[in-house]
């Protein structure tokens, strides 16, 4: 049986940071190690960025700081998540091997004196990331303090260089067999595309007018399976020497670059780093959608938060710290949904560097700080909630998240320019958390049967497997939601004939649309509804035929006049809803909360005061207020004990 992160919290939930001792002189490693066990920390992650300083040269290894490191880290009781050094080759590499920097599609090359400047590809790369691994395996694989092995960092360069043109034909033929189901595929009969060879098959390049749809959706496709195979070759090192450390890497939230579903198959835990934006009013709704994907992704089981700031991203614009217990406010929500970890970017502010504005566990300021002390009181408090390791968070709802429903849907040249996945998903995401009814997410082809209702917000790339599946899902008995552009093509980037959604889902929801019906922003649409209450929509609306399904909710108005916005369908046992366009806020919340209504949802706890989130995890409620002032929350569940985090302590 592979490890999994129980084998690393080993009961206590796991807190810390980046640590980067690289950066600093030996006399502070001996202060960072006594500040950590003074905040309470027992994990920090090593050696993310330190291929350089493990490797100054091709020929020459210089491991004694690290083992001095993590001897000072063991000593005072501190686990480590090491990490294989390879998102950040040094300059050496470069250098001497031009290749390994990757190439943008107009043929220009990336300088290395950043980081992630590496072709997935490059056989170069490929060598000189596996010798460094190795050498770190070899050397630490059965280090005491190992607890977790930390792979790269946030996987998402893309490369379009020979080397990759070449995979990428491999890529191809395995996806395609020959050159005529290649040519079919792409659609290259439309502007003379056909292809007479391989040889002459490139990645997208900057082409003189719009590319081919089909061979960009299949190069995103590639890059991801490219960078998947650097994780892969990397993790297959690092447990020959360490079979029983489980082993993971770090995702963004919502980066479309890598599926992270094909990811996390190979992960013995799934990980996150999320960075809401303190000044965005929906930082706590979009900080929970995104730990409740990176839930899902490792199958509902423990993950761990990776890394947060406590205090400014750097990065953004304007970098406002978090605000006095922000970072408490966020960690619990971490914790409240499903995180068996906190752990932050960094543990000590950098003084150089492109990050040296970045917040830190211990700032500028040094230990006497607000921040120091607010990191303190979390390491406390954290440690105390000993029950919490390794359960489980249940949820209610699915929401379908499709990597390449997101890519095809926002290739160039769709109906609307605009329309943006991840603001579908989240459209429907939000009313549901303002509610405090807890969301999985779950692909179109997997397990259903567990969720009493299932959202699909947008699924414009459609599988015949996905369709069979939902289908089967209100057969018997589910309750599945669909918004707009969904059911429009198939994998190839084909689109469906005979009006849409397409593959048998026309029948599920009783629709049939004609015409996609893309809308100016100052355009609204005036919606009527009996029983939802008249709404506006905007930006989208479909011509659509009723056939079979209630009409809930009609056009009034304009060219559309009289067409069906919304229509419900009993199929079987269950109920399929189309909503054909983007109602208003408010509108889509009543509709989805008669949706819950009808198919037995629940909030985790009914009638809280705006701004209070309920998460239910094991056996506790986890109560988190975002807004300001204070507020009175009776009754809780007798069976459940409540852990109330203010935003302000
Ligand atoms: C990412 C990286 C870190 C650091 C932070 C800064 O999450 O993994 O190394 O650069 O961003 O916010």
């Amino acid at each position: 049986m592979s490890p999994d992160l129980q084998d690393a919290t080993r009961g206590r939930l796991l807190f810390g940071g980046d640590y980067n001792p690289e950066q600093w002189p030996p006399p502070v490693w001996a202060e960072d190690v006594r500040l950590m066990r003074e905040a309470g920390v027992n994990l920090v992650t090593v050696g993310v960025f330190a291929w350089a300083a493990l490797q100054p040269a091709p020929d020459r290894f210089t491991f004694g700081w690290l083992d001095t490191v993590l001897g000072l880290l063991h000593d005072g009781g501190i686990g480590v998540a090491l990490a294989t050094p390879t998102a950040s080759p040094p300059p050496w590499l470069g250098h001497r091997h031009p290749d390994t920097l990757p190439q943008w599609p107009d043929g220009g090359r990336r300088t290395y004196g950043a980081r992630n400047h590496y072709c997935p590809c490059a056989p170069a790369y490929r060598r000189a990331a596996l010798d460094i691994s190795t050498a770190v395996a070899a050397r630490y694989g059965d280090h005491p303090a190992l607890r977790i092995w930390h792979i790269g960092n946030e996987y998402g360069t893309a490369c379009h260089c020979k080397h990759c043109a070449h995979r990428f034909r491999g890529w191809l033929r395995a996806r395609y067999g020959d050159l005529d189901g290649l040519n079919a595929a792409w659609g290259t009969a439309v502007w003379s595309q056909h292809y007479g060879a391989w040889t002459e098959v490139l990645p997208p390049g900057r082409a003189q007018y719009i590319g081919n749809p089909a061979q960009e959706l299949d190069y995103q496709r590639f890059v991801s399976d490219m960078l998947l195979e650097c994780f892969v070759a990397e993790r297959d090192v690092v447990r020959a020497h360490s079979p029983t450390v489980p082993v993971t890497t770090n995702f963004m939230d919502w980066y479309r670059t890598i599926d992270a579903w094909r990811f996390a198959a190979h992960e013995d835990f799934v990980s996150l780093d999320t960075y809401p934006d303190p000044n965005d009013p929906a930082a706590a709704m979009l900080g929970a959608m995104s730990k409740d994907v990176v839930r899902s992704l490792g199958g509902g089981r423990p993950w761990l938060l990776m890394e947060q700031s406590p205090g400014a991203a750097s990065w953004r614009p304007v970098a406002t710290p978090k605000r006095p217990g922000l970072n408490r406010l966020w960690s619990m929500q971490a914790v409240a949904r499903g995180a068996d970890g906190v752990l932050h970017f960094q543990w000590r502010a950098s003084r150089q560097g492109a990050e040296r504005a970045h917040g830190a566990m211990v700032p500028h300021a040094g230990p006497d700080s607000r921040v120091f002390r607010e990191i303190c009181a979390l390491g406390r408090e954290l440690a105390g909630l000993v029950d919490v390791p390794g359960t489980t968070v249940p949820a209610g709802v699915a929401i379908i998240l499709d990597w390449d429903a997101w890519r095809a849907v926002e290739l160039e040249h769709q109906p609307h320019a605009g329309f943006r996945y991840v603001d579908r998903l989240t459209e429907y995401y939000a009313p549901l958390w303002r509610d405090n009814v807890t969301c999985d997410f779950a692909r179109a082809e997997g397990p259903l049967g567990g969720y009493r209702l299932v959202l699909v917000p947008s699924l414009y790339q459609l599988t015949a497997a996905a369709a069979a599946n939902l289908t089967a899902y209100v057969a018997a008995g589910g309750t599945l939601v669909m918004g707009p552009f969904s059911g429009v093509a198939d994998p190839d980037e084909r689109i469906f004939t005979g009006g849409w959604p397409g593959l048998g889902l026309l029948e599920l929801f009783g629709v049939r649309v004609e015409e996609h019906w893309p809308l100016p922003d100052d355009a609204p649409l005036a919606v009527a509804s009996a029983e939802l209450g008249d709404f506006t929509a905007a930006g989208w609306a479909e011509w659509t035929e009723a056939c079979g399904a209630d009409v809930v909710a009609q056009v009034r108005g304009g060219p559309l006049d009289g067409r069906a916005m919304v229509l419900r369908h009993r199929l079987g046992a269950g109920t399929a809803w189309y909503v054909a366009t983007l109602p208003e806020p408010d509108a889509l919340h009543r509709l989805l909360a008669r949706v819950c209504a009808d198919a037995g949802v629940r909030p985790v706890l009914p009638g809280l005061p705006p701004g209070v989130e309920a998460v239910r995890r094991g056996d506790r409620v986890f109560l988190l207020h975002h807004d300001d002032g204070r507020v009175e929350i009776r009754p809780v569940t007798p069976s459940a004990s409540a852990a109330a985090i203010p935003a302000v302590p």
